[in-house]
This record gives C-alpha cells, sequence and structure tokens, in this order.
C-alpha cells in the first residue's frame, strides 16, 4: 500500500526518480507527487490517477539533488491532488512521504497550533516535525515518540537539502547507496540497475544520509551497525517484455515458476528441518492468511489433514486477530501464508501466536519480509517477483510448495521416501494445457453476466473460492462461490435463465455429487461450464485436466481460471494489472 521513493546525490533528473517509482506502482496508484529540491527550496508536483500523469507534468530535464516521490493508495482522505503525497508543513520547511498508518494522528491533530493541509494522518506528522522545531536527527527521532502506528516515512528539509530523514516502524523500508547517492524505497525492486547490495530496516529504525554517509538509529539515537543484503537476481523478471499485462506473463510463467520451486526445494533440501523429532512436537497445524493466501491456506490444511493426520485448519488473518485463541499454544504449528510477507493482518496474526507460544513458519515469496523475518522458520515460495495485482503464479507456488511440506511429514511420519518433487515437475509441465480459445469463448459467454456462480466440494470447493476471487478483482463481475451440496440449501432460489454455473468437478470420490448439483441448477435455467479430469463426460463447455491424481488438482484447475478472468478483464476494458481500489500488498489493517 503506497510506494515510497527518496533521492540524495550529486544530482539526477526527476524521471530518473519518477522512474524508481513507477516500480512501485503495483503498491497504489490513485495518485504520486515528487518533492525536490529548487532554487533553496522544497518545490513540488502532484497528480491524481496513475503515474504517467504524473510523468506528463514533469517537463525539463532539470536535475534535483534531493527529492521524495509517492504513489498512493488512499486511506484517509479520497484522491486529490490536496491528498497526495509529499505533504508539508504549513511554511514548507517540512515535506514528507509516508506509507502506513498514524493511529493517533487525531490526537497529533488536536496538539497542532496550526491546521494541517489535507484530510490525511501524514500530514499531521510534517506539522508535528514543524511546531517541535526539528532539525537535527536527534530532533526528527524525538519526534516519533509522539507517533503511534505504522509509517515508512522519508522527510526532506527546506534548510538542509543535502539531508534525508527516515524513520520506519511496521512498513518496510530500505535503502542502497552507490558512489555516495543515495536511493530510498519501498521495495528493493528499486534498486535494480542502482546497487547490487542494501540495507533493510527494522521497527523502530532511524536513519540520517549526508555527504555521501548514512548512519542508522534506533529510538534511544544510538547509532547501529548494519549487514549489506545482497539484490536478488530475480527481481530483473520485473518487466512486461512482449505481454501487454503483468497477469498474462505471470499465468504464462507458472511452468518456470513450479520448476525454480522444484529445483529450490531439491538444491536446499529446505524440507530436512521438518523431521520426525519436529513434527512430534504438535498436534494442531494452523494455517493462517489473507485473500488468495488464505485459499492456499485452505489447501494446506486438506493436504495435512488427508496426508498426515495431523488436526489442521485454514482461518482468515483479519478474523484471528479478534478471535479467543484457544488454540494457539506450544502443541500448536502455525503457517502463516503471504505472497508479499508484508500483510498488516496476517503479520499481526503471527505476533499473537507468538504471544502465545506457537511455532511459526512463514510460507512467503518474499524472503527478506517482515514475515520471513519473524518467523521461527522459512518455507520459501520460488514464483519470483509477482507485479500484477491479482496473484496468480505465486498461489500455485504456495500451493506446491504446502503439498511438499505435507508430503514430506507424511514421509517422516510414515518412514518413506515418496518422490513429491515429481508431482510438482508433472504440475509444470502441464499447468498451462488448456485451451485458450475455448476459454476465450467462455469468457464472451459470461463476460455480460452479472452473477456467476463457481461451486465444488472439498479441494474442489476451494478452487471455485480462489476462480471468483480473480473473477471479482480484475473483471468486477459480482461472482459467488459455494460448496456444491449448499446449493439446494437457499442459493439456488437465485438461478436464473442464463446463470453461468462454473463447476469443478475433478475429485473422484466427489464429482458425482457435484455434477448432480450442477444438474438440478440447470434444470432451472444455468449455463454450464465444467472443469473435469474425467474427459468422457460428453459435456459442452467442458475444460479437461488430463493428470490422475487429485492431490495436484488445486494447481491444475486454477490456471485456466486465471486465464478466464484475465480474458473477461481484457473484453470489458480494464487494466487487469491495477483493478480499482485494490493494491497489491495491503500494509494495512
Ligand atoms: O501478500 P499476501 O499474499 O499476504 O496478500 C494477501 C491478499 O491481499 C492477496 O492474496 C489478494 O487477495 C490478491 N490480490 C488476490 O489475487
Amino acid at each position: 500500500m503506497c510506494g515510497i521513493v527518496g533521492y540524495l546525490g550529486k544530482g539526477r533528473t526527476r524521471q530518473f526518480v519518477v522512474s524508481r517509482l513507477k516500480k512501485l506502482e503495483y503498491r497504489g496508484y490513485d495518485s504520486s507527487g515528487i518533492a525536490f529540491n529548487k532554487d533553496d527550496k522544497i518545490d513540488n508536483v502532484k497528480a491524481v490517477g496513475n503515474i504517467a500523469n504524473l510523468e506528463n507534468l514533469i517537463t525539463d530535464e532539470n536535475e534535483v539533488q534531493c527529492a521524495i516521490a509517492h504513489t498512493r493508495w488512499a486511506t484517509h482522505g479520497k484522491p486529490s491532488v490536496k491528498n497526495c503525497h509529499p505533504h508539508s508543513s504549513q511554511s514548507g520547511v517540512w515535506s514528507i512521504v509516508h506509507n502506513g498508518i498514524i493511529e493517533n494522528y487525531q490526537e497529533i491533530k488536536e496538539k497542532l497550533k496550526t491546521p494541517t493541509d489535507s484530510d490525511t494522518d501524514t500530514s499531521t506528522v510534517a506539522e508535528l516535525l514543524e511546531e517541535r522545531n526539528a532539525k537535527t536527527i536527534g530532533d526528527f527521532v524525538e519526534v516519533f515518540k509522539e507517533v503511534q502506528g505504522s509509517y515508512a516515512i522519508v522527510a526532506m528539509n527546506s534548510n538542509a537539502l543535502d539531508e534525508l530523514f527516515i524513520a520506519k516502524n511496521r512498513s518496510p523500508l530500505y535503502v542502497a547507496e552507490n558512489k555516495g547517492e543515495y536511493l530510498v524505497a519501498s521495495d528493493p525492486i528499486c534498486f535494480v540497475g542502482f546497487a547490487k547490495y542494501y540495507y533493510s530496516f527494522n521497527n523502530y529504525e532511524y536513519a540520517h544520509i549526508k555527504n555521501g554517509k548514512i548512519k542508522f538509529f534506533d529510538a534511544y539515537m544510538n547509532e547501529l551497525k548494519k549487514e549489506l543484503v545482497e539484490l536478488d537476481d530475480c527481481f530483473e523478471e520485473t518487466q512486461k517484455f512482449e505481454y501487454e499485462h503483468f497477469m498474462l506473463k505471470e499465468i504464462m510463467e507458472q511452468p518456470e515458476a513450479l520448476k525454480r520451486q522444484v529445483k529450490t526445494y531439491r538444491d536446499t533440501n529446505v524440507l530436512a528441518k521438518f523431521n520426525k523429532e519436529f513434527i512430534e512436537k504438535f498436534d494442531y497445524i494452523s494455517f493462517i492468511g489473507c485473500g488468495t493466501a488464505y485459499h492456499a491456506s485452505m489447501v494446506g490444511a486438506r493436504y495435512i489433514e488427508r496426508l498426515t493426520g495431523i488436526r489442521a485448519s485454514a482461518e482468515i488473518a483479519s478474523e484471528f486477530i479478534y478471535k479467543e485463541p484457544v488454540f494457539a499454544n506450544e502443541k500448536t504449528l502455525f503457517v502463516f501464508v503471504s505472497q508479499s510477507g508484508e500483510t498488516a493482518d496476517t503479520l499481526m496474526a503471527m505476533n499473537i501466536a507468538k504471544e502465545h507460544g506457537a511455532t511459526c513458519v512463514a510460507l512467503t515469496n518474499v524472503l527478506y519480509s517482515s514475515l520471513a523475518k519473524q518467523a521461527d522458520y522459512v518455507l520459501p515460495v520460488c514464483a519470483g517477483p509477482e507485479i500484477a495485482v491479482a496473484s496468480t503464479k505465486a498461489y500455485v507456488c504456495q500451493l506446491s510448495a504446502l503439498y511438499m511440506f505435507a508430503r514430506h511429514l507424511n514421509n517422516q511420519i510414515e518412514d518413506k521416501q515418496y518422490n513429491y518433487l515429481k508431482d510438482i515437475e508433472l504440475v509444470s509441465s502441464k499447468i498451462l494445457d488448456f485451451d485458450q480459445e475455448k476459454i476465450n469463448h467462455i469468457a464472451d459467454a459470461i463476460k455480460d453476466e452479472m452473477n456467476p456462480i463457481f461451486i465444488g466440494k472439498d479441494l474442489d470447493y476451494i478452487a471455485a473460492c480462489e476462480a471468483s476471487l480473480k473473477l471479482k478483482e480484475v473483471a468486477y463481475v459480482n461472482a459467488t462461490n459455494y460448496p456444491s451440496g449448499e446449493l439446494k440449501h437457499g442459493f439456488l432460489a437465485l438461478i436464473e435463465d442464463g446463470t453461468p454455473i462454473i463447476v469443478f468437478a475433478t475429485e473422484d470420490k466427489v464429482r458425482t455429487k457435484t455434477l448432480n448439483a450442477a444438474h438440478e441448477a440447470v434444470s432451472r435455467g444455468a449455463f454450464q461450464i465444467t472443469i473435469t479430469n474425467d474427459g468422457g463426460l460428453g459435456y459442452d463447455n467442458l475444460i479437461v485436466i488430463d493428470v490422475d491424481n487429485e492431490y495436484l488438482m488445486p494447481m491444475l484447475e486454477i490456471a485456466p481460471m486465471q486465464y478466464l478472468a484475465y480474458e473477461v478483464s481484457i473484453k470489458k476494458g480494464i487494466n487487469p494489472d491495477q483493478p480499482r481500489n485494490l493494491a497489491k500488498s495491503v500494509t494495512v489493517e
């Protein structure tokens, strides 16, 4: 949620800074802005809409030595130039960009002598810096004693235009240096082509950049020593190449991503630490995530129960954090699933589990993320950078990691050597085997239908949940998901002539049950599309998956549905990479 870039150095164009900001557009794209030094003052340019609108306003190629830039996903105050970052204090001395939420901003507002310049929580911090007469890094850090909430903040001061001031708590922030020039960013993706190494901030850490040097501090102004982190090669993947959209590119990259997943698990033997002795400590496994990662969690819990016999469940992180966590104790293993590893609700859930003495595993695509850093164990997801808001390759790779994890535990418990890597190799070779033209026709048939319904049972039901989420988020279709057995308990009343019913029927033990439920809907006018591994079914609109292993179906049956959502989005003229009101990484509660 929101992207931040800061620059301090001998001089770069604003286009350079904005080009770095563009790499963060996945984090928010409802408005953007840049503040920079000009004639010994701070000037700024802001625009509503995506970053291209800001680019259009920057015409000259004059160099600036100090700049902060921001792409916004609105939390407080609607998208407008007034609410767009950077925000300045009244006299213009301080200008700041912020990612996160200042939880006590109302309280700060009441203390301030001057009203702030926007409806945002951020402005209160800019104004507080001015009213507390902050000049030095020590003053800056002192002001943060009055600030509560999550923040990654980069600030510039008009009386010190050769300095940058940085604060971080619960929102990601990184900084890289190259020959005395500095870039600060909310994702290391911005450093590609600028630096090979970077520093990462922990919570309640601060930094000051001046005279080509950076100093890091804790909240008591003790200077900190920090280790450089090497930039991952996979960041190079963040270009669209021949694809028009990242979403399509990421769907098509799934075979490669799965191969990388297998290679990593084989080469690093990452599962070895989850041995018999380890697993015997637990009598319950709880999977936690949000959105697509919650759907992966549901699949994970089913895999564990079926393959290991250990009790398991999946919880939505934002629900778990307000529940009585009766099962959170040292006998519960928690697995937190998150593509970004920065989802606020998931991080809060992990904190609660830890407070109750539970062991926590992070299953994440971002190994430098807060979730990975805070976990006791990490299960890597090797999808590579996922830029489109809709999760596709990360979901399938999460499922593959969960499958290998469950199979590995089963091997430990039963003392056997089942080769699960081969299964994922099979998924990799089959995942794109669907008929794109057929999906295209189905997309035409359903694109104007308001209320399609996705049904299935057990693992197939989870595929229905994920498929309907994809259609909602990138095609603005009010898709519903239902367990097939529940239709006759109420939902059938909504079936009308032509209601699309997308039926997942890949599991032998429940296929007939699901198809029967679909027949009841079709008898009342529904239009059926079926995803199955039974090629002999002889229905119209059949998508057949030619693999005989029900555990692999959640990975194989979702790919055609991701493609369907993409096609419907395109047919409706929507940009699937930047659906309205959403952002990739939800770093606020
Ligand atoms: O980064 P995370 O996996 O923790 O994100 C969780 C959800 O916000 C995310 O999966 C969201 O539902 C996706 N946009 C779905 O495609």
